[in-house]
């Protein structure tokens, strides 16, 4: 099958830039990282990726309009045939002028069900609301931050003894397994977007993936 090109954009730690890099390397995900793009230049993500010989850019925000940076970040990914951007703990708000330019094929993972807890510390927004249940989101970018078509999501049970920490790690090890299974959905064409809603043909999606 054809390999879906993509890029991965990050701030910091990268795990799931990992998960995403390990699941190609182990031939599950008909995807490859054509570049991964920081805007932070010491992020433990850019070392992953250059790690697995991958092309790892750092591009500076600092003292740059906002329309610019991203264009530049535009040209990047327009120079190496991006087909699929994904947003992995990259802690900017992206702008409707990007999003547009890459309308549908921009996707971002959040660590709860949404549209419960969106923005920043979502899993201690859900431990202060004392939910019993949270998780993680994957979802089509739209200029309405955390608020975009909903691709795939995974529950997460909460603990009496959880704290932000502890819940983080669990959620965490299920985004690992969920964006994986949001990009594969793309590569085999299998999504198709109806306004709010995410429609997915799951006939025979492998085992592996359920
Ligand atoms: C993840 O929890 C993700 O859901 C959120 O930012 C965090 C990034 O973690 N958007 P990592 O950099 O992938 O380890």
């Amino acid at each position: 099958m054809k390999k879906i090109r993509l890029a991965v954009l990050v701030s910091g730690r990268g795990s799931n830039l990992q998960s995403i890099i390990d699941n190609i390397e182990a031939g599950k995900l008909d995807a490859q990282i054509a570049c991964v793009i920081s805007d932070v230049e010491n992020a433990q993500a850019l070392e992953r990726a250059k790690k697995h010989k991958l092309e790892a850019l750092f591009i500076d925000p600092q003292g740059k309009v906002k329309e610019d940076y991203y264009s530049e970040i535009a040209k990047e990914l327009e120079k190496r045939g991006v087909e699929l951007v994904i947003l992995a703990g990259f802690m900017r708000i992206v702008p409707p002028s990007f999003l547009k330019k890459f309308e549908n094929v921009v996707i971002n993972i959040h660590p709860s069900l949404l549209p419960s807890f969106p923005g920043l510390h979502a899993q201690k927004q859900a431990l202060d609301a004392g939910t019993k249940e949270t998780g993680c989101t994957v979802h089509f970018a739209t200029p309405d931050v955390d608020g975009g078509p909903i691709i795939v999501q995974q529950p997460v049970e909460v603990w009496e003894d959880d704290d932000e920490e502890t819940l983080s790690k669990r959620i965490l090890a299920e985004e690992h397994k969920l964006l994986p299974k949001a990009i594969q959905l793309m590569a085999e064409n299998r999504i198709l977007i109806q306004g709010k809603h995410v429609l997915i043909n799951w006939k025979d999606f492998e085992d592996k993936w359920k």
